[in-house]
């Protein structure tokens, strides 16, 4: 199977993926763009979402119509800055599960290790998308998606807000089966494995953890 990346281009993402890059951009103001772009990014990720029909009434007539089939998705926030995405998502699918991943890098190994992890039962009869706003080595990601895999998820996404070349790659090549969806391709990874040209520390900048 080979790896899907769907970019999404929208011009309101790109606009407000502009004013997310600007070094001046207030910590709020980020949040809240960060919302609002991942409600755009998950009517993408969410668009083959299984339908059935149930029979209601109108105030005119009785009969059939789209509902949403089968169990509650899942969204997996890859700690920390995976949750900037997951209140936009929550805007858009009020009714989903929430998983959380903490990993961090090993200095010797430089292998990640988790030190967290909370998922929803039944991963297995859910859609999970694993968030995380920056795609960059993707070490983290494919990490992730793998300790997924062995906790029973079977029909996954990636969702992202921007990606290296290099981390589309890696990822693709360690889970082709996983579909990434992204608002950006960037140019490439700098020595410290950031996303060239970026918007920085996705974590610091919607914290405002940077001294
Ligand atoms: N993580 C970030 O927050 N920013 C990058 O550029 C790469 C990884």
């Amino acid at each position: 199977m080979s790896a899907s990346f769907t970019l999404v281009d929208h011009p309101l993402i790109q606009h407000k993926l502009t004013i997310l890059r600007r070094t001046d951009t207030p910590t709020a103001l980020f949040r809240q763009l960060l919302r609002e772009i991942a409600f755009v990014l998950g009517c993408e990720v969410t668009k083959d979402l299984p339908l059935g029909e149930i029979e209601i009434d109108t105030p005119l007539e009785r009969g059939f119509f789209p509902y949403l089939d089968g169990k509650k998705l899942c969204f997996v926030s890859i700690l920390r800055a995976g949750n900037g995405l997951i209140d936009g998502l929550l805007d858009l699918v009020p009714s989903a599960r929430v998983g959380h991943i903490g990993m961090y890098r090993d200095p010797e190994t430089l292998h990640p290790v988790q030190y967290y992890f909370k998922t929803p039962a039944a991963l297995e009869e859910r859609l999970v998308v694993m968030v995380d706003p920056m795609l960059a080595t993707a070490n983290t990601a494919i990490a992730a998606a793998t300790r997924l895999k062995e906790k029973g998820a079977r029909k996954m996404k990636f969702m992202c807000l921007l990606a290296a070349p290099e981390g589309v790659a890696a990822f693709s090549k360690a889970h082709p089966d996983i579909p990434i969806v992204c608002a950006a391709l960037d140019r490439e990874l700098n020595d410290h494995g950031y996303i060239l040209p970026g918007l920085g520390d996705a974590g610091d900048r919607m914290y405002g953890t940077k001294d």
